[in-house]
């Protein structure tokens, strides 16, 4: 892959895309990491290079996903739909992502683009009319989503793969090769039932496809997008259906397809153009709900979304993560090609999936650290998460985020170097020329070499975005802090003073002049930082072309109050971070696992009999020769007397004294150790086996009776 493609003359606007997230659930740093960060990264620099550019996204909010979730939590798709919405798309605009429209894939305008498309191709003769067997649950009367199938997997023995892939070792999976399958609704096997559904006969496209990215693309596509699409087109392509028997979803838009909505993968991807279209809709008509145009799109047309979608000089760019590749660089394409009026992709920088300290990260699992987790933990540290992603990103292989490596991407880069640098030229500026930018007189060798290299980094820093690369990308940015700190600190200004004051004036200036260039060329890494640094140093809406300049600033301009950049995280900061990741994993874990069983039943006479109160305790001790035993001293209201625990293993003595408890004072004294034992806190226990108080969680007056 080579630099400079934005000069390509082929191409005369752009068409980015992220990934549409499934609104069924919050979307976590992974995500970030394998579409959102890199694409925004291109789609600032592309504007900042003056390029004619719209960046697209919105929720999926189709899928079997959808209804599932909504099973889950008791409610509605709609209410799903519309509460992770919601919550995505706050999220995005919080840690800055740049959409110029981010749309929902219910609106009625997507409905409508996915059926037209789906009617273009069927018009065509395009799409194959099927009938056949599929899995059935008698029970719940519906036909099973490959993902409510479960079964044995025919290649690792693992016993609960889903009907379309087994998460133990991988592999792709048709429900029909599941052995023993069950149905999830009811846990009962399906049965086979004959329905009729629409196929996208892929492999007629083979040859179009050999030739288009086989041929065409072995260069300028990432090894693991290019390597993907060359397995499945040798593996060979079949069909697949456009249609599912479902409730929730885009009706088909044809006379004998009652209960058939399009498959999710058919419409999710037309989002893309949807969102386009209402994009243009809305700067038409001036009422602006999905879209946020990032610049002045008002002298465009309703129609203008075709250029876009339709023009062979647009480039598209799909931004996605590795398990979405074959749908974006293979039935996508097709569709888009076969309607005859559509461009395809030019790239799909695809990337790999992070980790997370140590272990896949997975929201089901509650290994994950959440959006909407991290900004409310670090609601001013948006550019601290880009920055500790984008210098991690999964762009060749896996890669692993941890909570230390975060903190020391913010210490040791952002604070060290990046904040250092900014704050060290503008605080001598302000103590030796009232916070004015100094002359810039004779330049000495360091100087000239300094300058030399600050003209260098911005071409540098552009090749790797426009291969997509950038990891290296943000490296050469923060090296551009990191060779203005070694200037300083090889030519101490604050050393000459005292001697030579317009020494100190020059020096400054040419650090100044750096920060001016770090605030453009970081402006796609660290926006929020990059406008910070802008307004600090007076600098407006310069361009990527006059980053590098030795002379950005003005001699006597005046600098602005120096805010803090970056600050320092603490260990414990991280720590706590670490710890609540665990936590969540376990409470996940836990609320998987069954409750026991419910006891033999018991009259209320019987239960009556039980005269539980809420108790103080007074003292605590340890037992000698006894591992569990606590001896407790209980004031229960009636009396105060002695209650032996089997809680030694779980709490201290020390942490008992003073607490609330809940005690049985009628059952029957025994001896234990040779103590009289005379009744029994009672607890909770986990269902990992720990124990648990069962205080009361208000005062209550010790003796109250608990019923
Ligand atoms: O994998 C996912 O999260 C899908 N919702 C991505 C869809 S991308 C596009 F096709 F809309
Ligand atoms: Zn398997």
């Amino acid at each position: 892959m080579k630099g400079d493609q934005i000069q390509d003359k082929k191409f005369n606007r752009y068409t980015v895309t992220a990934a549409l997230p499934y609104a069924n659930g919050p979307k976590h740093i992974g995500h970030l990491a394998g579409a959102y960060i890199p694409s925004d990264v291109y789609v600032r620099y592309l504007r900042l290079n003056g390029k004619d550019v719209i960046f697209v996204c919105g929720s999926d909010e189709h899928g079997t996903a959808i209804p599932n979730q909504a099973l889950k939590e008791n409610t509605t798709p709609q209410a799903i739909v519309d509460k992770y919405d919601r919550q995505i798309r706050e999220c995005f605009a919080k840690l800055g992502m740049s959409f110029d429209v981010y749309h929902r894939t219910t609106e009625p305008i997507h409905h409508q683009t996915s059926q037209e498309i789906f009617l273009t191709l069927f018009n065509k003769g395009l799409l194959r009319e099927e009938n056949s067997e599929q899995y059935y649950d008698e029970e719940a009367k519906v036909f099973l989503a490959d993902r409510y199938i479960v079964g044995t997997c025919p290649r690792c023995n693992h016993t609960n793969a889903y009907g379309d892939q087994c998460e133990k070792c991988g592999s792709t999976l048709s429900p029909r090769e599941l052995l023993n399958p069950k149905s999830t609704l009811s846990g009962k096997p399906p049965t086979l039932k004959l329905t009729k559904h629409w196929y996208l006969p892929l492999e007629n496209y083979e040859p179009w496809l050999r030739d288009w990215i086989l041929k065409n693309h072995k260069e300028d596509w990432k090894p693991n997008v290019y390597g993907q699409c060359k397995s499945w087109i040798e593996a060979g392509l079949q069909s697949r259906a456009m249609t599912r028997d479902l409730e929730w979803g885009i009706k088909v838009p044809l006379p004998d397809a009652e209960g058939k909505v399009l498959y999710v993968w058919f419409d999710a991807p037309i989002g893309y153009i949807s969102a386009t279209r209402a994009l243009f809709e809305e700067v038409h008509t001036g009422q602006f709900k999905f879209a946020t145009p990032q610049r002045d799109l008002s002298h465009t047309k309703k129609e203008d979304w075709k250029k876009y979608w339709q023009a062979e000089d647009t480039r598209l760019i799909h931004f996605i993560g590795k398990d979405n590749i074959v749908f974006h660089c293979i039935i996508f394409p097709v569709m888009l090609h076969a309607t005859g009026e559509y461009i395809v992709p030019d790239n799909v920088p695809a990337n790999e999936f992070m980790n997370l300290e140590g272990d896949k990260m997975s929201t089901s699992r509650g290994w994950s650290i959440e959006m909407h987790e991290y900004l409310e933990d670090f609601p001013d540290k948006p550019d601290v998460l880009r920055y500790a992603l984008l210098t991690n990103l999964p762009e060749a292989k896996d890669s692993e985020f941890t909570w230390k490596d975060f903190q020391a991407k913010n210490n040791n880069e952002l604070v060290a170097i990046l904040g250092n640098f900014v704050n060290r030229a503008v605080v001598l500026t302000q103590k030796y020329f009232e916070g004015k930018v100094p002359a810039q007189k004779e330049l000495s060798d360091l100087d000239k070499k300094a300058l030399a290299d600050l003209k260098d980094f911005p071409a540098k820093i552009a090749a790797s975005i426009e291969t997509y690369r950038f990891r290296e990308a943000t490296a050469n940015f923060i090296d551009l802090a990191r060779a203005g700190n070694k200037y300083l600190a090889e030519t101490e200004p604050w050393k000459l003073a005292k001697t030579d004051l317009n020494r100190v004036g020059t020096i400054l200036n040419v650090a100044l002049q750096i920060a001016a260039t770090l605030s453009i060329v970081g402006e796609p890494f660290l926006p929020f930082t990059s406008k910070k640094l802008k307004n600090l140093l007076g600098v407006t809406d310069l361009s990527w072309q006059q980053a590098g300049n030795a002379n950005l600033l003005n001699e006597g301009e005046l600098l602005k109050e120096a805010p803090l950049l970056f600050e320092k995280i603490e260990d414990a900061v991280i720590e706590a971070q670490v710890k609540k990741l665990f936590d969540k994993k376990r409470t996940m874990e836990l609320e998987s696992r069954p409750a026991n069983p419910a006891k033999a039943e018991v009259t209320f006479d019987e239960f009556s009999k039980m005269d539980i109160r809420i108790g103080k305790i007074l003292k605590a001790e340890r037992v000698e020769k006894s591992k569990k035993l606590l001896k407790l001293e209980v004031d229960t209201g009636i009396d105060k007397r002695i209650v032996m625990s089997g809680i030694a293993e779980h709490f201290s003595p020390e942490e008992m004294v003073g607490q609330q408890v809940t005690i049985l004072v009628n059952l029957a004294p025994r001896k234990i150790m040779g103590v009289e034992s005379q009744g029994m806190i009672l607890m909770a226990e986990d269902k990992d086996g720990s124990l648990k108080l069962l205080a009361p969680g208000q005062a209550i007056t010790p003796g109250s009776t608990v019923s």
